[in-house]
């Protein structure tokens, strides 16, 4: 068994001898975080596995996320290290739903929350991500829209675009939805002015009542650009990693205990180790349905 320094070395070691790159989600763990050649939000990530020259992508993050490097770079191979690393909300809806709901409301677009199979989004009109959902929505001719599978982002768009109808499916984010408004009451009772900065896929009562709304890349963003010296961090923990290493002066606070993501947390050094050194776990998806995903994820590239 190796040790932390020896997984490091050997990490970095089969990196350059594989021609390897390893991209994390700003979810991931610490160590992974630090081990990784970049780290960035859903669309962030996209657009680096879209032009990277590396040979291999170790995905570090969930399922779809490494599906949509596949359809980016389908020439390469693309590995996620733990296979069981899904994102609940992106199963709350499969193809055969989608067309239902086609069937339900014809002619009428959907946006595909990129947090979805690679089929579904074949299935969609165009992709979006929380940092650029709102535009991708603004982008389109209709006024009507089908938004799928997060109905909180999809609420949050609807608030941003009032002119718009948006027909939300019942989807949801397992750990952001079980953030309450009452403990973010319980905040600016005990905090005061303090800022809270929060992901859309909390539930509209929560990003209703918060100061700054936007996508992990964007809340970084927001505190490097902010005077204050303190704030409430209303997504997944992994990203207090970041925030803390950018920020060393600055103090931050989880809004609440439920902001944990157990699949964003499987991945560790040793997953990464064994990923890179045994090629592990490959991820393929059929000509056909990434023909079509592609199509929805570049229409989204083009926007945002
Ligand atoms: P971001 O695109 O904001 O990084 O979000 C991805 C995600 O899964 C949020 O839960
Ligand atoms: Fe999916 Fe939520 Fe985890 Fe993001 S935080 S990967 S939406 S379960």
């Amino acid at each position: 068994k190796l040790n932390t320094q020896e997984l490091i070395h050997e990490i970095n070691r089969l990196k350059k001898e594989k021609k390897a790159i390893i991209l994390a989600h700003n979810y991931q763990r610490a160590e992974v975080q630090d081990i990784a050649d970049f780290v960035g939000d859903s669309l962030e990530l996209s657009r680096k596995a879209a032009k990277t020259k590396a040979d291999i992508i170790v995905f570090c993050g969930v399922h779809f996320m490494a599906e949509s490097a596949k359809i980016f770079s389908p020439d390469k191979k693309i590995l996620l290290p733990v296979y069981d690393a899904i994102c609940p909300m992106a199963d709350m809806i499969d193809v055969a739903q989608l067309r239902l709901l086609k069937k339900e409301f014809p002619n009428i677009p959907v946006v595909c929350y990129i947090n979805s199979s690679a089929e579904v989004k074949g299935e969609s009109d165009i992709c979006c991500t929380s940092s650029n959902a709102v535009n991708v929505v603004k982008s389109l001719d209709e006024d009507k829209v089908l938004f799928i599978p997060d109905r909180n982002l999809g609420s949050y768009v609807a608030k941003q675009i009032p002119e718009k109808e948006i027909v939300c499916w019942d989807g949801f984010c397992i750990s952001h939805n079980r953030v309450r408004s009452d403990e973010l009451d319980m905040v600016r009772k005990h905090r005061g002015k303090i800022k809270i900065l929060v992901h859309p896929e909390c539930s509209p009562d929560v990003v209703e009542k918060a100061d700054f709304v936007g996508s992990t890349s964007q809340i970084i963003k927001y505190v490097s650009k902010a005077d204050e010296k303190e704030f409430v961090i209303g997504t997944e923990m992994g990203i207090l990693h970041s925030l803390e290493h950018q920020n060393p002066h600055k103090k931050f606070y989880l809004l609440s205990p439920s902001l944990i993501c157990s699949n964003m947390k499987k991945t560790r050094l040793e997953d990464v180790y064994r990923a890179l050194k045994d090629e592990i776990y490959e991820i393929k998806v059929d000509k056909d349905i990434m023909a079509a995903a592609k199509k929805s994820l570049d229409l989204m590239l083009k926007i945002s």
